[in-house]
């Protein structure tokens, strides 16, 4: 099996979950910087909008020309869509494609993407064959043009190689897939054996079931059980266990106990790249990287909502005394400008050591 980036990966795996609204280019560079993460995912992408040229949604791939491999997440129900997007989006110069299996918003799920795909197994299996096709055929020389990519997708695709010097890699990219145990009830015993039969590289299991959501604990057991599956196969294929890992050190010992091949984490990453790092940071180092995401945030992307900046610099703000007035402070903010004036407030107060 041609696993791309995935066999020179250090072992175990400790990578950044992908997540809509949060995992955007300046926070994917920030985490970079500061944790280094073994591998990083975009927040999930359509497909059919790509397909039909809409490159607003585009914008969610942004990546800041990096070091550590970045793997660009779609979702999606509609076959010829999967080919045509993902043969475009590997031409931004991403390291591996991996397909979401694992969205429970209903709007998604109930459509059939997501988790939805879950209930489908024999559209799930067809939709992993034909990326895989696609990056096969890549490799082989069909073009954009030639696999119908729409036009504005092409021109979206050579303006952002332009502006972010992005070098698309040469052969077959790794398709990876990232889903949960279950729809209902949990089902690695049935699930995970349909996803090997088309042998992704890697498959990230979260584990809830999609009733679930975000509620209750993860379910370590599945996801071992799962990981027993995969190893047991032989295939060379790897399995992440993801759901509440809190750390570092929780991301090391949940490898130990549960057999997986590594973790990815999400929410604990809030606020916090040098959890990958584990180190603990100053208070002075956490404004001071507010601000330089903000600053990173309009470089990357100035035609964002300076709205979705606000919640990471809430998030900055914890583990000193005043961090609660400063982050009312800091959701209301409306620029960059605005955010250098908190920062500077902030820092002057920590210099005086006024915050008892
Ligand atoms: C705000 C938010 C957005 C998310 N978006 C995605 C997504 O785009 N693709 C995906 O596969 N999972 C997504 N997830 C799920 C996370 O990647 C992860 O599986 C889940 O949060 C459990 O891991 P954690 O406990 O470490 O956060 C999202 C989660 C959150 C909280």
């Amino acid at each position: 099996m041609n696993r791309g980036f995935w066999s020179n990966l250090p072992r175990p795996v400790i990578g950044l979950s992908p997540m809509d609204g949060v995992s955007d280019a300046a926070f994917r560079a920030i985490t970079e910087r500061y944790g280094r993460p073994d591998i990083l995912f975009t927040e999930f992408t359509a497909v059919e909008a790509i397909a039909r040229g809409k490159t607003k949604v585009m914008e969610a791939l942004i990546t800041k020309p990096s070091s550590s491999p970045t793997v660009a997440q779609i979702f999606g129900t509609e076959v010829q869509s999967y080919y045509s997007s993902a043969l475009a989006i590997a031409e931004m110069g991403f390291a591996g494609i991996d397909i979401n299996m694992g969205c429970p918003a209903k709007n998604i799920q109930q459509r059939g993407a997501g988790a939805g795909l879950i209930r489908t197994p024999k559209l799930a299996q067809k939709i992993v064959r034909t990326v895989q096709k696609a990056m096969q055929d890549r490799a082989d020389g069909i073009t954009m043009e030639q696999a119908g990519v729409h036009p504005d997708v092409i021109g979206f695709v050579s303006w952002y190689r332009t502006r972010f010097g992005a070098t698309p890699l040469e052969g077959v990219l790794p398709v990876s897939v990232k889903t949960r145990i279950g729809f209902d009830v949990p089902a690695v015993e049935s699930w995970i054996p349909a996803l090997l039969e088309v042998a992704p590289v890697n498959i990230t299991l979260h584990g809830r079931t999609l009733k679930q959501m975000y509620t209750g604990m993860a379910d370590w057991d599945e996801i071992a059980k799962a990981a027993e599956i995969v190893h047991a196969s032989g295939s060379g294929i790897t399995l992440l266990g993801n759901g509440d890992v809190q750390s570092r050190d929780d991301a090391l010992e949940r490898v130990a106990t549960y057999k997986v091949d590594g973790v990815l984490i999400g929410r604990a990453s809030f606020g916090n790249p040098w959890l990958f790092a584990g180190r603990e940071p100053t208070p002075r180092e956490r404004i001071l990287v507010a601000l330089e995401h903000t600053r990173t945030f309009m470089e990357l992307t100035p035609e964002a909502h300076f709205l979705s900046m606000r919640k990471h610099l809430a998030w900055y703000c914890k583990g000193f005394p005043n961090a609660a007035d400063f982050r009312l402070k800091f959701v209301r903010a409306n620029s960059e400008e605005e955010v250098k004036n908190i920062a500077a407030e902030a820092m002057e107060m920590l210099a005086q050591g006024t915050h008892t």
